[in-house]
């Protein structure tokens, strides 16, 4: 039988990204350009500067891409492209050039959905065993997915108001820290000590909602009752604190959803799940449970395109096809 071979392409954000995955699980090449040194300075992700870095990226990585893997477009069995949720401007890019690809080289399209991608992300690592459930934790990102099957996902919990990743990015802010501050965060709550008392959003019984907002509100205001004080408050203290109460959080809902599903496996994604916090605690808490613990590594867990080629190899397979009409979509719905 012959391998299928998928090039995926990923600019919903910040990231240019390519890459060409067999049979849906392994990894053949995978490029990631990264523009955060462009955005730093403004302390975020400037919508027009990002698209303007993906026209000038995209077809070197696309080059690149097939360069490194010894391939032309002629090996290349379906185009994958992220379709949305994301930047509009910068979705675009890829979508357009994903239609490019596929006209000229005559080659079957697929439209991913960023966040299925993230999730398959743990493809690349483990078989997927279904019934499974998801964390996904992104920039833009907190969901509870229950998947009973490839391709079909059913949020059971989600954020109210900011995104884990979000979180982390405004309390690195108010730290002074630079974007995006997540991972100095994470350095900094590694060597600190959670000594303060930070609120957690449990939200209503049963409910496997998440809310991040007070908690963002409730740093802000130490630091600022402390200065007033007179008092110091070291960073790493307040990093280790905030941490603490995001882990706890998500970490316990987690364990609760699993055991009213059910579920074979858990699946940790997006870009927080970089965070070595959230790694061991969710290691500790899977030790002695049924269902199996999969988390990517680091370079898995941030955006790339790997993840969209691993989703996409699923619909193609499954006979999706996107549409030389295919649009980008901001606000997609998973
Ligand atoms: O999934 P991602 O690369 O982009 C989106 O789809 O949003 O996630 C980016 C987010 C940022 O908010 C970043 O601060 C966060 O992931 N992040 C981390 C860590 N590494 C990246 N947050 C906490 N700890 C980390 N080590
Ligand atoms: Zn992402």
């Amino acid at each position: 039988k012959k391998d299928t071979l998928v090039l995926g392409i990923e600019t919903s954000c910040d990231e240019t990204a390519v890459a060409i995955i067999r049979n849906g699980t392994e990894i053949v090449t995978n490029i990631v350009s990264s523009q955060i040194e462009s955005h730093k300075r403004f302390g975020g992700v400037v919508p027009e500067i990002a698209s303007r870095h993906h026209v000038e990226q995209v077809t070197y990585v696309l080059d690149e891409a097939l360069e490194q893997a010894g391939m032309t477009m002629d090996d290349i069995d379906c185009v994958a492209v992220t379709e949305g949720p994301g930047l509009v401007g910068a979705l675009l890019i890829g979508v357009n050039a994903a239609k490019a690809l596929a006209f000229a080289h005559n080659k079957p399209l697929v439209g991913v959905h960023h966040i299925a991608g993230h999730i398959y992300a743990n493809r690349l690592v483990k078989e997927m065993r279904f019934p499974l459930l998801s964390l996904v934790v992104s920039g833009g990102h907190t969901e509870l997915v229950l998947m009973k099957d490839h391709g079909s996902f059913e949020v059971i919990g989600e954020t109210r108001d900011d995104a884990a990743g979000e979180a982390y990015d405004k309390v690195a802010r108010t730290l002074g820290l630079p974007y995006p501050g997540g991972p100095h965060i994470d350095r900094l709550a590694h060597v600190g000590e959670a000594t303060l008392d930070l609120p957690r959003a449990w939200l209503e019984e049963g409910s496997y909602d998440f809310s991040f907002s007070g908690l963002k509100s409730a740093v802000i205001n130490t630091l600022h009752n402390a200065k007033q004080k007179g008092m110091t408050i070291h960073p790493q203290d307040l990093a280790a604190s905030f941490q603490a109460s995001v882990v706890d959080v998500l970490v316990t809902k987690t364990v609760k959803a699993v055991k009213e599903y059910g579920v074979e496996q858990v699946l940790l994604a997006g870009g927080v799940a970089a965070n070595k916090g959230l790694r061991a605690a969710l290691e500790e808490a899977f030790e002695g449970m049924e269902a199996e613990l999969v988390i990517p590594p680091l370079s898995l867990c941030t955006d790339n395109a790997a993840m969209i080629a691993a989703a996409g190899t699923v619909l193609f397979q499954q006979g999706k096809r996107g549409s030389m009409d295919m649009n980008a979509h901001p606000g997609l719905d998973i």
